[in-house]
């Protein structure tokens, strides 16, 4: 574990490397059938890193590379959330927050109606070179949208409140590929100031953390993949110390919670279904998603 309290990084180096995986992965998701992601950002943001593997495995569009491996999922994954925007905006939210944004570009790839806004929060450094690689490209966001850099293991509301946000609305919140970096102790946290920032109404699609023993099980399956066959870098980043269940704690709070299986919406509802998925694959997405909807 080389993951300390309070450490930083940028986009190339510890858990900021990770934005920049899954954004190759989303890049080179649109030479899967049918692609899902639709990301036609992700491949700007490899270019502009330099980062070499990732950069080859776009180039020669490597399926069978661990960033094509991850493509596979990620996709799916990138899916599920589009969709639960899409939905919260139909149940009437218009505001969205996405807690560890990294390089992800709903704001600019979504259909989003007038009077909506999109918070992404990040790290400094992460929120400064997406930013800067969306300026050179001229992309304009198809919302309003406000980078909000904090760390998640401080206070980030206070400057999520700075940046606009209203307590009193609804919000749609998203928390895709965060929860593994945050040991135990601040993930509650995070959710006892989420429930309190959510008016009735809001809603929250959320993957999971590993279980106890589930990380080495995913890392030792990553290394094979890995042509190189050396440790994935998740080993060191990811936390599966113990923690509350969220699901029954958001329950015990007056929301339902719905818990969503990636491989069957894979399957039947993206067309796109998994053969040959490893097992540690299957269960962490089997298991690891849901939504919730605050009722009272
Ligand atoms: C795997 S990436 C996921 C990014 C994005 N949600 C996506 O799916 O493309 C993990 C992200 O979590 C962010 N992150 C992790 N821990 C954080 C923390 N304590 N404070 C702020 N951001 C954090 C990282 O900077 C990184 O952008």
């Amino acid at each position: 574990m080389s993951r300390t309290p309070g450490d930083t990084w940028d986009i190339v180096t510890s858990v900021g490397f990770t934005a920049l995986a899954v954004c190759a992965a989303r890049a080179l998701d649109a030479a899967l059938e049918p692609p899902l992601a639709n990301d036609t950002f992700a491949a700007s943001f490899v270019a502009a890193s330099g980062e070499p593997n990732l950069m080859t495995a776009l180039a020669k569009t490597d399926l069978s590379s661990a960033v094509g491996f991850n493509a596979r999922w990620v996709g799916v994954r990138t899916r599920f959330f589009d969709d639960f925007f899409t939905s919260a905006i139909r149940c009437g939210s218009r505001q969205a927050v996405i807690l560890a944004a990294g390089l992800d570009c709903r704001a600019y790839r979504l259909v989003w109606p007038d009077d909506c806004i999109v918070y992404e929060v990040d790290q400094p450094r992460v929120l400064e070179f997406k930013q800067q690689v969306l300026d050179k490209r001229g992309a304009q966001p198809s919302t309003r949208r406000m980078a909000v850099a904090a760390d998640l293991r401080e206070d980030w509301v206070r400057p999520l409140v700075a940046a606009g946000f209203d307590p009193a609305q609804p919000t749609a919140w998203a928390l895709e590929g965060l929860l593994p970096y945050l040991p135990g102790p601040a993930q509650d946290v995070l959710f006892e100031k989420l429930h309190e920032l959510s008016a009735v109404g809001s809603e929250i699609a959320a993957e999971l953390g590993p279980e106890p023993g589930e990380l080495r099980e995913y890392a030792e399956h990553m290394r094979t993949v890995r042509q190189d066959g050396t440790q994935s870098p998740i080993l060191d980043l990811w936390y599966d110390d113990p923690h509350i269940n969220i699901k029954s704690w958001l329950r015990e709070r007056g929301w339902d919670v719905t818990s969503a299986d990636l491989v069957d919406k894979a399957a039947n509802d993206y067309g796109r279904p998994f053969h040959g998925l490893p097992p540690v694959f299957e269960r962490l997405l089997r298991t690891k998603f849901f939504t919730a909807t605050r009722k009272r």
